[in-house]
């Protein structure tokens, strides 16, 4: 059918068509700017899941929620070594140029933008970010050169100049695992002080599975302060939704055989139905439904550039002895629970030491293939991962 007007969107951040199977975290978060809003407290959440299950794309989704409440929002996207605090400025730049302009007359919405000015000063030399109105920083506020109470200073007076205006700050990061240490720290502290003043300010993270123990070791405390969402494959009948309901809209049906056949072969994994449907879709003659055949079609070709692209790029990113260990993963996946095995296997398999491979398995982690769940223990970071290397039969 016609290409152009191919609904699915599969891509990493890229907005679905059908936001399918996420109405309990949605809930949640409605649930938190309103008892924000009313000076009651509430956690922040954090969200965590494989690559892929629709993190950053619920992020999203959060994110204009607030921005339509009128919240102040900072959206920042963490990676490797990416200090917080520039991060952090740039992403409030926007936002707050934004509530300048709406609440001229406030004071304390003035006060909280000199300090956010002596707090970005210290993000980057002379690295101020133009608010599009003259602010002069607030001396001995946000400058002390300590993330954590810097941010401390800059949320409470954000938070305390957004109850005054009855909204609030949400500060959303994404992939919050790989910020630097210190920076992991500084967040969850300055969350706790927010959460303590009763300040309307939320932060809300999402990462891989392993973020949960990166923050309770970065703070004790973490475990309480935040509430935790594993985003994870969709259930079948969200998953029919997310196929369907796109071209419904089209004027478009899918036969049931077609939707419980791709729906099976994407196993509920949300990066798979908008891979298989767009590809599908692209096959399918139309003009008004899709076939068994269509869908069969489809997910053979889908597939195909699945193991060039998406497994195949991670996969051309390793060293010959990364790919040993990588293979001694998938070949003890098999028996493994929950898709982790424990790295003291590998090691044996492979006739090493767990020191011997200690570098490949660091630098795994690093480009981003695999994760370590708990202590002593490797998994891959997106689904399918180990089938494609045992299909590659090396
Ligand atoms: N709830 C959902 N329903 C349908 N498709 C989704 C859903 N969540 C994510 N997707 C799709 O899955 C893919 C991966 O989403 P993304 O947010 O980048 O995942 P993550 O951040 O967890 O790696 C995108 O193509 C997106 O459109
Ligand atoms: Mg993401």
């Amino acid at each position: 059918m016609d290409p152009v007007q191919n609904p699915y969107a599969p891509g990493a951040g890229q907005r679905p068509p059908e936001l399918a199977g996420r109405d309990h975290e949605r809930t949640r978060f409605g649930v938190l700017l309103g008892r924000l809003e009313a000076g009651r407290p509430e956690r922040g959440m954090i969200l965590t899941g494989l690559r892929g299950v629709g993190k950053t794309v619920l992020l999203n989704e959060l994110r204009s929620t607030a921005e339509q409440r009128g919240w102040v929002v900072a959206f920042v996207e963490a990676g490797p070594g990416r200090k917080f605090r520039l991060l952090a400025t740039q992403a409030l730049t926007g936002s707050l140029r934004a509530a300048s302009l709406r609440h001229r007359t406030s004071d304390r919405l003035r006060k909280a933008l000199r300090v956010f000015k002596s707090f970005s000063l210290k993000a980057a030399a002379g690295g101020s970010m133009s608010l599009g109105v003259a602010v002069d920083p607030e001396a001995g506020r946000a400058d002390s050169g300590y993330l954590e109470l810097d941010l401390t200073d800059l949320l409470v007076d954000l938070g305390e100049a957004a109850a005054d205006l009855g909204t609030g700050v949400l500060l959303l990061v994404d992939e919050l695992q790989e910020l630097p240490k210190p920076d992991i720290a500084a967040v969850a502290g300055a969350a706790h002080q927010m959460n303590q003043l009763q300040l309307p300010v939320a932060v809300v993270g999402a990462g891989l599975p392993n973020l949960t123990s990166v923050l309770a070791k970065a703070k004790p405390y973490a475990e309480r302060l935040f509430a935790y969402h594993r985003i994870d494959i969709l259930e079948p009948a969200a998953a029919g939704e997310a196929l369907h309901r796109p071209v419904e809209a089209l004027g478009v049906a899918w036969q049931p055989e077609a939707l419980a056949h791709t729906v099976e072969a994407s196993g509920g994994y949300p990066y798979f139905l908008q891979a298989f449907g767009s590809k599908i879709w692209d096959y399918a003659p139309g003009p008004r439904r899709i076939t068994i055949d269509n869908a069969r079609a489809g997910i053979e070709a889908a597939r195909g550039e699945l193991d060039e692209g998406f497994y195949g790029s991670r996969w051309g990113r390793t060293t010959p002895a990364q790919r040993a260990y990588l293979a001694a993963m998938a070949a003890e996946a098999g028996t493994a629970n929950g898709g982790s095995v424990s790295s003291g296997q590998v090691a044996d398999r492979l006739g090493k030491t767990h020191r011997d491979l200690g570098q490949h398995r660091d630098q795994l982690i690093r480009k981003g293939l695999i994760f370590a769940p708990e202590r002593g223990r490797v998994a891959f970071t997106v689904p399918g991962m180990g089938a494609y290397i045992e299909r590659l039969d090396c």
